[in-house]
Formats: structure tokens, C-alpha cells, sequence
């Protein structure tokens, strides 16, 4: 039986490392790439969903995690920092712990949501809440790792990126070649970077040849509230109940802007109506719970879909980014915003058994 090694091992010849670097892993990645039924009917289209709430820490962050916190113990590194709105921190933490190092998290104020602080807290990360948003705190972040002796393991880490392209390569592998469309959320703008990058390594045009034989049209989708790069400038105030993806300006913009126009794609903005939409589209008809965050790429794809925009017979990726028990609050309303409780029924069969609708 084959155990899977985390990212480095099972991808290390396509990776930055060498026999001094000493692995940190938590057995990230070799997530599943799953068939979505419903989204292929209603589009046409043959529709993947890659989990990558499967990830240990369950978010994408662990792929570059894994590399960041690798390399900065090759580096003699002591303390790791980083700017988050969740589970950058959640992922920096656990990392950080398994490598034996100290972990500082600046998260902007209020606005995490609390799967992913208490998984910060659990690993022993000391975490401080900033009376600022995600880009005060990474601007933040970015001037202590410059003025004192600490790692910054914020995406702008080039090894960040170096691990979460591997995402890309997995694709590839399980479908035998890159799909059509990509789509994914757009926050920091780190993934969509490591995406293109991947995807672009592993064609048989490269300078280290892959399997794939093309490269897909990359789709990313950001909140409406806090769509920088669909304005075409910083957001002073992001807002959106998708608070992973709260990001007024993108430390990665403009290599976000080349991954969408090199790959023919674009950057679109969906609504928080629209995610929601997605993100309990997913958990009832696709059986996949994520966080509201995740499902910003499957809002987007109904979102062009719906437009007329969507050409059937295509084969699409959509990547859900953190699984749902991140921040289980919104699965628990109804559509029209009201609280679900629970039904309560005595120690009886027949009791049960009418409450289920099976007695008369
Ligand atoms: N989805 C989730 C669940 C995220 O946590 C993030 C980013 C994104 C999508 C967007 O990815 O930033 O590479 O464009 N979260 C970061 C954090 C900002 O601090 O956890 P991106």
C-alpha cells in the first residue's frame, strides 16, 4: 500500500529542496478531486471539485505551510510571523509546532472566524488581534520580519507559492491533462499565482516537461465587497461575510492579473448573496461542506453560467479552498436568514417515527 508523503517527497524534483532541507510535513495534499454531479448537470459541463478542506489543518495553506516553515528551519529559523484572516494562522501554527518553532499571528480584528482561532490557540501560536483589517496586518507583519529576527510566512514568501502550485500538478495527474477552466476564490491572490505557476511547469512545453499537454483559463472570483482587482484599486474597507477573503488590496495582485491574462481568463466579483448561494449548493447537492470563502469559484461559474457566458462540454476545476467546519455559523440559517434548531422528540419509537414522517 502506498502512504501518501506530503507535497515535498511525493513532488520534490519539481520543488526547491535539497537533501540538507529538513521536512516538515503533516501529510498536506494528495486531496480528492471530486466529481460534482449537479453543477455538471446544470452547466453542461464536466465539473471537478478539488477538496482541499482535506488538507491537516483543513485549508490549501498547509501545501505551501509545508515548504515556508521547511526552508525557514534550513535557515536556522527560531519564530515564524505572519498576517492571516484564518487559516494562514491556523496553518502557520500547527507547522510552526510540528517543526519545533515559535509562531506570532496578527489577525484584524474581529473578523476570523472561530474554527480557525481556536486552531491557532490549540497550537500554542501567540496570536494578536490588530485594530485593522487583513492588509494593516500584513503591512504590519511584512515590517517586523523586516526590522527583527522572525520568518514572514505570509504568501509574498516565494516558497509559499513554490508549494501550493503542487495543487496544480495533482490536478493533472488525477485527470491526465489540465482541464478547460480553473476557478477558484481570490483573496491575497497567492493561490491563483500558484496555480498558473503549476500548471505552467507541468505541460510537455516546459523546461522540466510534465504530463499535460495545455494550460486552463483561470477563473478567479473575489467578494464584491472586497474586489480590488476587479475596481482596478485598493479597498480601504473590504467587506464581505466571506471573511477569509476580506482582502482590500492583494500582496499578489499583478501576478494575479498575469495568471488571468496570460491564460485568456479573468477576475470577476460575486456577491455574498451569490456565495452563500454556492456554499449551501455544495453542502446539499454535492455533499461537500466547506467555508463560505471556499465556494466564491463555484458562485462564480453558476455567476457565468447564468450570464449565457459558458460554453458546454467543458471540463472545469473548481478548487473549494477550507472545509466548512472552519466556520459552521452560516450552515446552521435558513435561506431567508432564520435560525435552524434542531426538532425535539421523546425516548419513543412512534414518536420518532411520526417526527420522521413515516407514521400516519
Ligand atoms: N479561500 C480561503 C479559505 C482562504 O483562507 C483564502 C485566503 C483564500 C481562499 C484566498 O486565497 O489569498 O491565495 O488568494 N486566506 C488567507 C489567510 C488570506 O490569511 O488565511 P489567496
Amino acid at each position: 500500500a502506498h502512504q501518501w508523503r506530503g507535497v515535498i517527497e511525493e513532488y520534490r524534483d519539481r520543488l526547491p529542496v535539497d537533501t540538507d532541507t529538513p521536512v516538515v510535513t503533516l501529510g498536506e495534499g494528495g486531496t480528492p478531486l471530486v466529481r460534482a454531479r449537479h453543477l455538471s448537470q446544470t452547466t453542461g459541463c464536466e465539473v471537478w471539485l478539488k477538496v482541499e478542506g482535506m488538507n491537516p489543518t483543513a485549508s490549501f495553506k498547509d501545501r505551501g505551510m509545508t515548504m515556508a516553515i521547511s526552508k525557514a528551519a534550513q535557515a536556522g529559523a527560531r519564530v515564524v510571523i505572519c498576517a492571516s484572516t484564518g487559516n494562514t494562522s491556523a496553518s502557520a501554527a500547527a507547522y510552526a509546532t510540528a517543526a519545533g518553532m515559535t509562531c506570532a499571528v496578527l489577525v484584524p480584528d474581529g473578523k476570523i472566524a472561530m474554527g480557525k482561532l481556536s486552531q491557532a490557540i490549540a497550537h500554542g501560536a501567540t496570536l494578536l488581534q490588530v485594530d485593522g483589517n487583513f492588509d494593516d496586518c500584513l503591512t504590519v507583519a511584512r515590517k517586523l520580519a523586516e526590522a527583527y529576527p522572525v520568518e514572514l510566512v505570509n504568501s509574498v514568501n516565494p516558497y509559499r507559492i513554490e508549494g501550493q502550485k503542487t495543487a496544480a500538478f495533482e490536478v493533472v495527474d488525477a485527470l491526465g491533462d489540465a482541464p478547460d477552466v480553473h476557478c477558484l476564490p481570490v483573496g491575497n491572490a497567492g493561490n491563483i499565482t500558484a496555480y498558473w505557476k503549476g500548471y505552467g511547469e507541468y505541460t510537455s512545453a516546459s523546461a522540466q516537461p510534465g504530463p499535460a499537454t495545455r494550460t486552463p483559463r483561470m477563473w478567479g472570483f473575489q467578494a464584491a465587497g472586497a474586489a480590488p482587482i476587479v475596481a482596478g484599486h485598493p479597498i480601504d474597507e473590504p467587506e464581505t461575510i466571506a471573511t477569509a477573503i476580506r482582502i482590500g488590496n492583494p500582496a499578489s495582485w499583478r501576478q494575479a492579473e498575469q495568471a488571468r491574462d496570460d491564460s485568456g481568463g479573468r477576475i470577476d466579483a460575486v456577491t455574498d448573496e451569490q456565495i452563500l448561494a454556492a456554499h449551501r449548493w455544495l453542502s446539499s447537492r454535492e455533499g461537500v461542506f466547506v467555508e463560505p470563502g471556499s465556494a466564491a469559484g463555484v458562485a462564480g461559474l453558476l455567476a457565468v453560467h447564468a450570464a449565457g457566458g459558458l460554453e458546454p462540454g467543458q471540463r472545469i476545476v473548481c478548487t473549494v479552498t477550507g472545509h466548512g467546519l472552519k466556520d459552521p455559523q452560516w450552515a446552521l440559517r435558513t435561506e431567508d436568514g432564520s435560525e435552524v434548531t434542531p426538532v425535539r422528540v421523546p425516548v419513543d419509537t412512534v414518536s420518532v417515527a411520526t417526527a420522521l414522517g413515516l407514521e400516519e
